[in-house]
């Protein structure tokens, strides 16, 4: 992993949503390298529990949680923070990587999978949100990491409607969340926007497709790994937007 001189302390204690597969187990697990106390979360209990162990190997000072939950489910994200708080004392840094997609055009994409869709991508981080900042404030510090897509802003493609608009509203919401921060006096306080280009994750396998094909990410796509050293960075030298992967920055 290259964090470069970017290495965030042994002993941060960190919340990773979606944590189970693709950037989320990724960023996990490049936390944990650095000596990270870890909690994860995604619905997959066995998986995350392989999570857990992983990292609890990566470093000595590493420790991992596993904490089986649905970002929908508002009071189960509070179990999360709650785990962190009750097992480390404070929580850092929270990355919401937990995502779905739902692929096909616009007027054939089933409105129950629109309403998942948001309900995860938009509402899981608004739950994580409203999770993470009591522990953030009570300190006055911590940082927010939400994973996003260039899709959601910089880049458009067919039949990726609406998880591009829920992917734009999160850089809406993550705009809105820094002003009322800084608002509020939470200047220590940091909200990053992470957009990746196309990852090399099962996203693709995992989304509801509508479309009649086998869909993957157009070629120039990141590993996760280069995603979660981003994340890794970001969390110890905080950004307003980070953009990841072959081309980004370009585009
Ligand atoms: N892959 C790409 O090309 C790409 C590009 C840009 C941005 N992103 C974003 O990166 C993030 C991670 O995606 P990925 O590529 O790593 O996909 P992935 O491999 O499919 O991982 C998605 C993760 O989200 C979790 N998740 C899904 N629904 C959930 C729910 N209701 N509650 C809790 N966890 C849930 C999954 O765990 P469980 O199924 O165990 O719950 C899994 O851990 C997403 O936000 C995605 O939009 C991906």
């Amino acid at each position: 992993m290259r964090t470069g001189q970017y290495v965030p302390a042994p002993g941060t204690v960190v919340v990773v949503t979606g944590a189970s597969s693709g950037i989320g187990r990724a960023v996990a697990r490049a936390f944990a390298g650095c000596g990270a106390r870890l909690v994860v979360t995604a619905r997959s209990a066995d998986v995350l529990d392989e999570v857990a162990r992983e990292c609890a190997a990566a470093h000595p000072r590493a420790e991992a949680v596993a904490v089986p939950a649905d970002v929908t489910d508002a009071a189960a994200t509070d179990r999360v923070a709650r785990t962190a708080l009750d097992r480390f004392g404070r929580v850092d840094v929270w990355v919401n990587a937990a995502g779905v997609g739902v692929l096909g055009r616009l007027d054939r994409v089933p409105p129950d999978d629109v309403r998942r869709l948001w309900e995860v991508n938009v509402l899981g981080v608004l739950h994580g949100v409203r999770a993470a900042l009591p522990a953030m404030r009570r300190r006055g510090r911590g940082v927010i990491v939400d994973v996003s897509s260039l899709l959601g802003g910089a880049v458009e493609a067919p039949y990726q409607g609406p998880y591009a608009a829920s992917k734009a509203a999160l850089i809406t919401l993550d705009e809105v969340l820094r002003q009322e921060l800084a608002l509020s006096g939470d200047h220590g306080i940091a909200v990053c926007t992470v957009l990746p280009t196309g990852v090399d994750t099962p996203f693709f396998r995992h989304a509801a497709n509508h479309t009649g094909r086998r869909m993957r990410a157009l070629p120039a796509v990141a590993t996760p790994e280069r995603v979660a050293a981003a994340v890794v960075r970001a969390a110890v030298r905080p950004r307003r937007r980070v953009t990841v992967g072959p081309g980004a920055r370009l585009l």
